[in-house]
């Protein structure tokens, strides 16, 4: 095969640069991956699909498909050291297939897109939620007048409107001035500190009264409520908590230093990720049930029961903030992993500046968005399909185009690329390698395969 052809004595260089440790890398990666699709998305998608079968479907996910697929992405993203797009073609040339494997890039780029337009309104409620703690508006609040804060809030087209403009801002003035150092120092101090907070949390949940019922509603399969609906959104959700099926992680691993092993890298980073989702979901549903409200009840659950749970405790004022401040920094940095495919590519291939690519890119992004932001006011009576125009995207990407593009990632990480090549990237042939392999090659395609053909 032509595995190291063209590759520049064997290794290449990435044009943006490279993390400047392992550390770092495992940093950029997990402030990808945590965000809102661990604490506001996982427990309202677990809540919607009945629990605990949900929740046993989606762990499965994680450590059978997302974790090979992860692997299989950072090692593309390494070999090609280019933008996704450019990467997959390449490679796709150098292991005697075709430069058409582009293609895959340009869905994730589409994909990030796509993702990043309703993601920055649900980040824009966040930032709005910081002030509304700071002012004192959830302290002794009730159910009632939480429930109507949010809904006068979301009601108010303008309000998102500017709070989603808000978000996109911040993002696009991060990702101008490069990744490396600020994006660094934010996960350094977010991921701990957020996990300080959960836990905080879980201390109050356990002490609700309703803390097993929530781990029971979590925990306890109750099959005969598991649709192939519902291992869909299980399988979307893996993919989209982890960050991966749309290049972004392929973007990271593209600046990743040739001597770090990234069966480690991705290990830790699925551990650090599955455990903020699951310390959400022991928060919020006992929550749930302490209140009376209903695990079903979607998109607004977070913003309902952490709120209660902040107004009733000493000291809530400045939890409440604080937890706000930390999960807009969460969403923030995946912020970035979701743009950077896009603006690696102008940058690369329209020669523009990075600046240049983050405002064109991030204002597309904010056009795009408008639909999501007018999904919970203007809109909100619009249905089709999968239901609002915020469902709907939201559908499309994480249950559709995220399982495709994993797909094609394994597939051509298993199949076309030849195994000197990927045995290179993943350290040796060893027994970690061959698992891999076999993950790649055949449960991940086979199981991605079989759950989007049942469920569409
Ligand atoms: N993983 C992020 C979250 O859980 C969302 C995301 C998806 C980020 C895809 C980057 C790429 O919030």
């Amino acid at each position: 095969m032509l595995s190291n052809q063209g590759r520049n004595g064997g290794k290449r260089k990435s044009l943006h640069g490279h993390w400047s440790s392992r550390m770092a890398f495992i940093l950029a990666v997990t402030g990808s991956a945590v965000g809102l699709g661990n604490i506001w998305k996982f427990p309202y998608i677990a809540g919607q699909n009945g629990g605990g079968a949900f929740v046993l479907v989606y762990l499965l996910c994680v450590v059978l498909i997302g974790m090979p697929v992860m692997m299989s992405e950072i090692l593309i993203g390494r070999r090609g050291r280019r933008n996704p797009i450019a990467t997959m073609e390449l490679l796709g040339k150098e292991e005697g297939s075709s430069g058409h494997w582009r293609w895959v890039g340009l869905i994730g780029v589409l994909a990030g897109i796509l993702i990043l337009s309703y993601y920055s309104v649900i980040a824009g409620w966040v930032l709005v939620y910081i002030v509304k703690s700071a002012q004192g508006a959830f302290v002794g609040a009730d159910s009632d007048t939480v429930s109507a804060i949010f809904a006068g809030f979301t009601g108010n087209w303008l309000s998102v409107t500017f709070s989603h403009t808000v978000f996109m801002a911040l993002t696009v003035f991060v990702v101008a001035r490069g990744v490396e150092r600020g994006l660094e120092q934010a996960v350094r101090f977010m991921v701990p500190a957020l996990l300080v907070l959960m836990l905080t949390l879980l201390a109050y949940s356990i002490n609700s009264g309703h803390f097993m019922e929530g781990v029971d509603f979590m925990f306890t399969p109750a099959w005969d409520k598991l649709g192939w609906g519902s291992v869909l959104a299980a399988l979307g959700q893996a993919f989209f908590t982890l960050s991966i099926g749309m290049g972004a992680i392929m973007a990271y691993g593209a600046y990743l230093p040739e001597d770090t092993s990234i069966m480690g890298a991705s290990g830790a980073v699925v551990v650090a990720d599955t455990c903020i989702a699951i310390l959400a979901g022991l928060v919020i549903f006992p929550l749930v049930f302490a209140n009376g409200l209903d695990p079903a009840e979607g998109a607004g659950l977070v913003f309902h029961t952490l709120p209660l749970a902040f107004g009733k405790m000493a000291g809530g004022v400045i939890f409440s903030t604080l937890f706000f401040i930390l999960l807009a920094f969460a969403a923030w940095t995946s912020a970035l992993g979701l743009v950077e495919p896009a603006v690696a590519w102008l940058v690369e291939q329209f020669g523009r500046t990075r600046s240049q690519a983050a405002v064109i890119v991030g204002s597309l992004i904010w056009l795009a968005g408008m639909g999501s932001v007018l999904s919970f006011n203007v809109l909100a009576d619009v249905s089709f399909l999968a239901g609002t125009i915020f469902d709907n995207v939201d559908y499309l990407t994480s249950n559709i185009m995220l399982p495709l593009g994993g797909l094609l990632i394994t597939i051509f990480a298993g199949w076309v690329m030849c195994r000197n090549s990927t045995a290179d990237e993943l350290g040796g042939a060893g027994t970690t390698y061959k698992m891999w392999r076999v993950l790649a090659r055949f449960l991940a395609p086979i199981g991605i395969l079989i759950v989007l053909f049942n469920a569409i």
